[in-house]
């Protein structure tokens, strides 16, 4: 009988290391590893091949994922679902492995419900929005990736006494934005999370400026929409030539770092071993406090992600709002 590995939703750094120890480890352990390309879309139309040692060998460095990913709506159908059902079964495959978000999971979820496909879920999105884990795979990559960013613009815009609205990713939630603002010494924050306050950071930033701030760099979160707003603030408020720069895509690629590479191996071992000794029949691998644990769909999708409160007070300052 096979297991299957697939990505789902947005690829993140840290899913190559992860499909590696994968096929390493079944091979080990003697079970028959299978690649789904192209996400829950390759598993309807059956893109599904044996893997060996070969297909891994030198991916570990890489960003993305060779076996790429896709956003399905196609499987929210259950004409869908069965399709791929019938075609895991032409391969014999009764488990999954799946690297992705809180949505993919739900997915699964279903999938399981259906017929009874047993699969764990590991935590991989750059937004780490995902509620019950601390740490979500490419997190520190985007972070890192996002930082060169910075140095990058803070050159620029103090060269010629410039404001720059940085926008990031991270959907609804501000984590990317807060730790980036934080560990970049940025001026001004925004994020879902907290808000801010135009009036308090006018009156702070507008001192700066007069006591000789020549640049200020504001992190916007996308989530709040607040990119054009930030801009017209600084520009026509503060007073201060403004640009912006929407980072995109480019946080989503990139290298792994050392600590998406050694967590993508950890949370793959710890998903197999517990699929495979048939702990669970489906579930989350968590990592909270420095540990490793595996939570059911129900709790992790229960409730929304939320940032640690010491963190978010530490935001006062560049969000003008204190907590
Ligand atoms: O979930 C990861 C993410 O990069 C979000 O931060 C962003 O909002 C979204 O995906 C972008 O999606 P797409 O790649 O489909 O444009």
């Amino acid at each position: 009988m096979g297991i299957a590995v697939l990505c789902s939703g947005g690829d993140s750094a840290g899913m190559n290391p992860a499909i590696r120890k994968f096929v390493d480890k079944c091979i080990s352990v003697g079970e028959e590893p299978f690649f789904i390309y192209d996400g829950l879309e390759g598993m309807i139309d059956k893109s599904i091949k044996k893997a060996s040692h070969k297909d891994v060998a030198g991916i570990i460095y890489k960003g993305g994922t060779v076996i790429r990913s896709s956003r399905s709506k196609r499987f929210f159908d259950y004409k869908y679902r069965k399709i791929a059902f019938e075609n895991l079964k032409e391969f014999d495959i009764t488990k999954l492995v799946v690297l992705g978000g809180d949505g993919s999971f739900r997915a699964l979820r279903q999938f399981y419900d259906d017929f009874k496909i047993k699969f764990v879920g590991i935590p991989a999105t750059i937004d780490n929005d995902i509620f019950a884990t601390e740490y979500c795979l490419g997190v520190d990559t985007a972070l890192n990736t996002i930082r060169t960013a910075l140095d990058n613009i803070r050159d620029t815009a103090s060269s010629f006494k410039r404001a720059f609205v940085v926008e990031v990713m991270g959907k609804e939630c501000g984590y990317l934005a807060l730790i980036s603002a934080l560990t970049s010494g940025a001026e001004v924050c925004v994020i879902p999370e907290i808000g801010y306050n135009l009036n308090n950071l006018g009156i702070r930033l507008k001192r700066e400026v007069k006591e000789g701030r020549n640049y200020a760099v504001a992190i916007v979160a996308e989530g709040t929409d607040a990119t054009n707003e930030i801009k017209t603030w600084l520009q026509n408020d503060v007073g201060m030539d403004t640009r912006i720069t929407i980072l995109g895509h480019i946080q989503r690629g990139g290298n792994p770092t050392v600590y998406d590479r050694l967590m993508g191996f950890e949370f793959m071992e710890y998903g197999l071993k517990n699929l495979l000794t048939g702990k669970i029949d489906n579930g989350v691998v968590t990592y909270k406090n420095g540990k490793f644990g595996m939570e059911t769909i129900e709790y992790v999708t229960s409730q929304k992600y939320k940032i640690k409160d010491d963190l978010l007070k530490l935001a006062g300052k560049m969000t003008g709002v204190y907590i």
